[in-house]
């Protein structure tokens, strides 16, 4: 396979958030959302990065998602408080809830906070992360459409219910950020567009039968991670961004990639520790540190050249891109695309003005 071409991180950071401004979206939020993109690209997940932009924006365009809402506190009691996202992007509404979460945890040590009329946010450990390098545990977890069978079933009854969770380890925290399904959709839909296979697994066809066709599978099914585990680990997760939250369950919310003209009405559930709160000291942080370095230091298998902590592949990724992040070429074209429908230069010619 060739390498996917390169492009300057804020070049294109100044590209997404341009197109984001154009379709009605405030500049501060335009910003955050477009960030949040690139620094998925920059990290290696690109199912999570500029390649959802423009569906994003036909969502915008269509009404599926609103692109400068009054986002409403609609409770706030002891710990925790919840936001209703009318219908906006869900990067602008968890950047809301971290603020949120930040404030509470200062009061009470720990905070839940949770998201509801909401829509994708991208990557979950961009948001984690952000809290885990001040020294806060995080979890995160969203409702997204159905595209996942349960365990043992042959219909799409689940989300791919991403969990997030970063633990602060006073340098890069360890995180773990993973969809539920075998595969992200994003990853799917990357391979589709791309025309390459998916991994033996990851799918069934509309009939039940494997698939490691792309298209196939987003005609199908995707498949739980770990079997009946993956999958109760799933429909838990459903449960606390669903029902716990207040987002729509993935049976009933139309996914974007589906209808980008509905409101998905996703549900995102943030549940903040302060290790220091909670203890007096520290030491939490300190132990997690070493257990990180403990786990790099741990004896490979055979034929695995190390053991890598929760996060440092995407750790990697970053700090070797720290300005040129190589894009697939199939998304840098449907970016051009979308820049000149917008009457906005190609992003790939902003290369050398500085922002
Ligand atoms: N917003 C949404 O609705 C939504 C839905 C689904 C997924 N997502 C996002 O999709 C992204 C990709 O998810 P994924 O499941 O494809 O992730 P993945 O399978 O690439 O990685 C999952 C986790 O495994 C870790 N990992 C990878 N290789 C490792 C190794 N060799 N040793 C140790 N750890 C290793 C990674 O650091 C990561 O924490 C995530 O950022 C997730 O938040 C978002």
């Amino acid at each position: 396979m060739t390498s996917p071409p390169t492009i300057s991180a804020t070049a294109l950071r100044r590209s997404t958030a341009d197109v984001l401004q154009a379709v009605g979206v405030p500049e501060a939020d335009a910003d955050v959302v477009a960030a949040s993109l690139v620094e998925a690209d920059r990290r290696g997940t690109h199912s999570h990065g500029v390649l959802r932009l423009p569906l994003y924006v036909q969502a915008v365009q269509t009404g599926g998602i609103a692109p400068a809402p009054q986002m409403r506190w609609v409770r706030e009691h002891g710990a925790t408080a919840v936001l209703d996202a009318e219908g906006g992007f869900g990067q602008v509404a968890v950047a809301r809830a971290l603020d949120k979460a930040r404030e509470i945890v200062a009061a009470h040590a720990t905070a839940v906070v949770a998201v509801c009329g909401s829509s994708h946010y991208g990557t979950g450990a961009y948001w984690t992360n952000q809290l885990a390098r001040d020294g806060l545990v995080a979890l995160l977890v969203s409702t997204t459409g159905a595209s996942v069978t349960p365990f043992g079933g042959a219909e799409k009854l689940l989300g791919t219910n991403p969990l997030t969770i970063s633990f602060p380890t006073g340098g890069e925290p360890v995180v773990l950020d993973m969809a539920t399904s075998s595969g992200a959709y994003g990853r799917i839909v990357t391979a589709s567009k791309e025309g390459q296979p998916i991994p033996e697994g990851w799918a069934v066809d509309s009939s039940g039968v494997p698939t490691t066709d792309a298209d196939a599978a987003l005609a199908g099914a995707l498949l739980p991670f770990g079997g009946h585990k993956g999958s109760g680990l799933a429909i838990l997760l459903e449960l606390l961004a669903g029902p716990l939250a207040g987002g729509n369950m993935a049976a009933e919310t139309t996914d974007m990639w589906a209808d980008p003209s509905v409101r998905m009405g996703t549900g995102h559930l943030l549940w903040v520790v302060d290790p220091v709160g909670l203890h007096g000291d520290d030491a939490a942080i300190g132990r997690a540190a070493g257990f990180q370095r403990r786990l790099r230091e741990a004896a490979p298998a055979q034929g695995v050249s190390e053991v890598l902590s929760p996060g440092d592949v995407e750790q990697r990724n970053a700090e070797a891109r720290v300005e040129q992040v190589p894009v697939p070429g199939s998304v840098l074209d449907d970016l051009a695309a979308l820049t000149r429908s917008l009457g906005l230069p190609d992003p790939r010619s902003q290369e050398t003005v500085p922002r």
